[in-house]
């Protein structure tokens, strides 16, 4: 699990679909109902998971600037949401969709957030989202964000920001150790500075309440069963790679792994939270 890989992104997507906030996605769909065409921006965006996401409860025309720092992940994106589609036109510039009904056309930027939080194409938009991506910010690239969302009075959807609060079933005697770990790899610097992690979605709310935004925010879990013991998997291998990493890793993390992967029917909870910002009054 590097968190990037295309192929982490694609499992993981029908669980951050069933994820998200249906009353957060309904609170943006409510403030552009009636609106021919929506202009989104979509930082961080990874292999187009929003767009597929967001699209079917926004207007018939859309335009969508998707922003990533990986040509790769962005290809993919093209790909994907051109197979998503009931029709596409990709001449390599704007991708052309048509789905049930919806115009969307597709724009890819690639751009590097860390020094640049709200670059002109999100700036100019409608609306600007992000998908997991504040869980990997620092304090300080977060404020300035927040500060240039300000100026330029823009929305802002924030979805599963993952919030430090993951528990398994059945339990094992060192799943706190190891969780409390895997929080505080979390915080280490991803490229814009010493990570907020698992604090990021209460420091965005704050930083946003304190501008008179009006929020809409609720928690946005993912509830992994039977159907989802892959993505089960490669979470619980992608947390052992990380807290083995730290110098502090709790002993007994390979008794850990070994339970976890081989004990069929393991069930995990993977706390998140989803935020939606009203522009500045
Ligand atoms: C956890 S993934 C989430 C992807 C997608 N939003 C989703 O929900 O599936 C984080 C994304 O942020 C992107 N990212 C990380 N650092 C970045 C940077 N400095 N500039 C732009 N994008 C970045 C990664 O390439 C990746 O696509």
């Amino acid at each position: 699990m590097s968190g990037f890989d295309p192929a982490w992104l694609d499992l993981r997507e029908p669980a951050d679909h069933a994820a998200r906030s249906a009353e957060v996605l309904a609170a943006v769909a409510s403030d552009f109902a009636g609106s021919e065409e929506v202009v989104v921006a979509d930082l961080g965006c990874g292999s187009g998971s929003t767009l597929r996401a967001v699209a079917p409860h926004l207007g018939p025309r859309q335009r969508w600037r998707l922003i990533d720092h990986d040509p790769a992940l962005l290809a993919h994106a093209r790909a994907r949401l051109s197979a998503w589609a009931d029709a596409a036109t990709d001449d390599g510039g704007v991708l052309r969709l048509v789905r049930e009904g919806q115009e969307i056309a597709v724009e890819t930027f690639a751009l590097d957030l860390s020094t640049d939080p709200l670059p002109e194409a999100a700036r100019s938009a409608d609306l600007v989202t992000a998908s997991a991506l504040f869980d990997l910010v620092g304090e300080d690239w977060l404020r300035g964000f927040v500060d240039a969302l300000a100026a330029a009075r823009r929305p802002l959807y924030a979805a599963l920001s993952y919030d430090g609060a993951t528990r398994f079933t059945p339990a094992h005697p060192s799943d706190l150790a190891v969780v409390a770990a895997f929080n505080r790899h979390q915080q280490t610097d991803k490229g814009f500075g010493p990570g907020l992690g698992p604090a990021a979605a209460e420091t965005l709310t704050r930083l946003l309440q304190a501008q008179g935004r009006q929020t809409v925010a609720a928690a946005s879990p993912w509830r992994l069963g039977w159907a989802e013991t892959e993505l089960t998997s490669e979470l619980v291998a992608g947390m052992a790679r990380a807290v083995a990493e730290r110098p502090d890793a709790p002993a007994g993390l390979d008794g850990w792994l070994a339970f976890r992967t081989e004990f069929a029917g393991v069930r995990a909870e993977v706390g998140h939270l989803d935020l939606y910002a009203r522009p500045p009054r």
